[in-house]
């Protein structure tokens, strides 16, 4: 197999009094609308006019149809020593989402050159951070072709933005890591080679507050879901992988717990997903799991005053002789009992265990699970939000408004109570489908049913499957895996 090609491209940031453009092949200039559009008379649009002899406002003029809306672009073509490009950017109100859909056309503009651009779009601190992490994402690529293009850009924020590059590194090169973790086919990746890649990115890190420790085989014989699911694929069968951020003194500290759905394919099993094409996605349905490793891997970096425990529930489900049927019952750890009726709502199950696992044996704080899972969700929020559901509603509002500036979004779904009568079995505790009476809400009955494994803990779950595959090639995302909750959840971590 060939190997992918680290298409990561640099950013760094230029000091206001460095200001030399002879090393430069582009420039971005910011263009804000109003009733007269024309560029604010800054130090660098003096130091860009001097430099090229252009005046920039009559190259704007002769684009009456300009509107400076958020994204929109006049490329300037320009000749002086190595610069070739001027960019004049519609940068809009401004605000993180307008910034982030003018870095992100520019990021693409550049995407695949060796292109070295000072960008001048982001005038305060904390945009810088939102403009770094939009440049990088929007190079992001993911190729296994035996012929592949080595051609980078090089981003340079201008301002003297040491830590906020810093930051925006942390952001970007985490999510990069989770795309590529969700990217890698299924004939690549099984719980196995999630262990393994888990493992490799804790020791990489260099840094004894992290850990990890690999669950598999007999180890696993009170997680009757993970198993259930799992062993539809025995070789080499699911795995639970732990991995913790705690630092020294961290005992005293709050607990978060964090749980990943980590379906590396997901067929449906003997329940076989229809129409047939719905399953090609599949490969990301261990994007939760992808989130929850690479946010506490990066709190390494951030050394936030929070103890952190990502659960990763890696099993794949698979249509094979050893696959469970519709109508068996299972033991969750804890030892609840649950009906599966349908076993393509396998997410639920290898959920369970974790939440159950993480309340009876851990002690969080606060017990996040991460998971796409369900096409409801979907259906109710599109791709833009993940569905939120928690009683908690303090925590409600900060992952609000985290997920808002970082562009994670998250709506607050209502845990509706007069639907659990949905999840009555005959037979067992629960049954896991929680359709009955029809009550439809597929998102809000999956959430009931994990509820049932949390105890009294506060208990937050973020259902991503709109959000963790994006089906366009465009802004910060490419077709395929986005990354989602990586930022989101290292911000809400940091602020601890
Ligand atoms: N992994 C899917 C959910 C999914 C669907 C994620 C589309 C991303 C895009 C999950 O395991 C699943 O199959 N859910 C079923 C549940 C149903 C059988 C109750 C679904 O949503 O159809
Ligand atoms: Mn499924
Ligand atoms: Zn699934």
């Amino acid at each position: 197999m060939h190997k992918i090609l680290d298409l990561y491209p640099k950013l760094t940031y230029l000091s206001e009094n460095e200001l030399d453009l002879s090393k430069f092949t582009a420039v971005a200039i910011p263009v804000f609308p109003g009733e007269k559009i024309e560029l604010s008379k800054t130090k660098f649009l003096t130091v860009v006019s001097n430099f090229t002899k252009l005046d920039l406002n009559i190259e704007l003029s002769n684009w009456p149809d300009f509107t400076a809306k958020p994204g929109e672009i006049i490329e300037v073509p320009i000749s002086v020593g190595s610069l070739t490009r001027i960019y004049l950017v519609g940068i809009g109100d401004e605000s993180d989402d307008d910034l982030r859909k003018a870095s992100t056309s520019i990021g693409r503009k550049i995407k695949g050159t060796n292109c070295v651009l000072l960008s001048a779009l982001a005038t305060e601190k904390e945009k810088v951070i939102t403009q770094g992490v939009a440049f990088i994402l929007s190079n992001y690529q993911y190729s296994l072709k035996s012929e592949q293009k080595e051609k980078k850009p090089t981003f340079v924020i201008y301002g003297d933005y040491e830590d906020e590059v810093e930051h925006a590194e942390i952001l970007a090169a985490a999510v990069w890591k989770a795309r590529n973790l969700i990217h890698t086919p299924s004939n690549i990746k099984n719980p196995e080679w999630l262990a393994k890649q888990a493992t490799a990115m804790v020791s990489n890190a260099k840094d004894s507050d992290l850990s990890i420790t690999v669950k598999s085989g007999r180890a696993l014989k009170e997680f009757g879901g993970l198993l259930a699911v799992g062993n539809s694929s025995p070789n080499p069968g699911p795995r639970l992988i732990e991995v913790s951020y705690a630092p020294k003194g961290s005992s005293n500290w709050p607990h978060v717990v964090l749980v990943g759905k980590g379906i590396t394919f997901d067929t449906g099993g003997v329940s076989l997903k229809r129409p047939y094409d719905t399953m090609i996605g599949m490969k990301s349905d261990m994007a939760g799991a992808s989130a929850v490793l690479c946010a506490t891997v990066a709190m390494s970096k951030i050394k936030p005053k929070v103890k952190v425990t990502a659960l990763l529930m890696a099993a794949e489900n698979a249509l094979s002789g050893t696959s469970q049927r519709p109508s068996d019952v299972i033991k969750h750890f804890g030892g609840t009992t649950v009906e599966v009726l349908n076993t393509d709502a396998e997410g639920r199950l290898v959920l369970a265990d974790g939440l159950a696992y993480a309340d009876l044996e851990l002690e969080p704080d606060y017990l996040v699970d991460v998971a796409t899972l369900t096409g409801a969700a979907t259906l109710g929020l599109g791709r833009q939000y993940a569905a939120m559901y928690t009683r908690e509603k303090a925590v409600a509002k900060k992952l609000y408004e985290v997920g808002s500036k970082v562009g994670e979004k998250v709506w607050h779904m209502p845990l509706v109570d007069d639907y659990s009568v949905a999840l009555a079995s005959d037979v067992a505790d629960f049954n896991h489908l929680a359709d009955k009476f029809g009550f439809s809400a597929g998102s809000v009955t999956a959430a009931l049913f994990l509820e049932k494994f949390v105890g009294d803990r506060n208990w937050i779950h973020l259902d991503i499957a709109g959000t963790g595959r994006s089906e366009v090639d465009a802004g910060e995302n490419i077709k395929g895996g986005t990354g989602f909750g990586v930022r989101l959840l290292i911000e809400w971590l940091g602020s601890f």
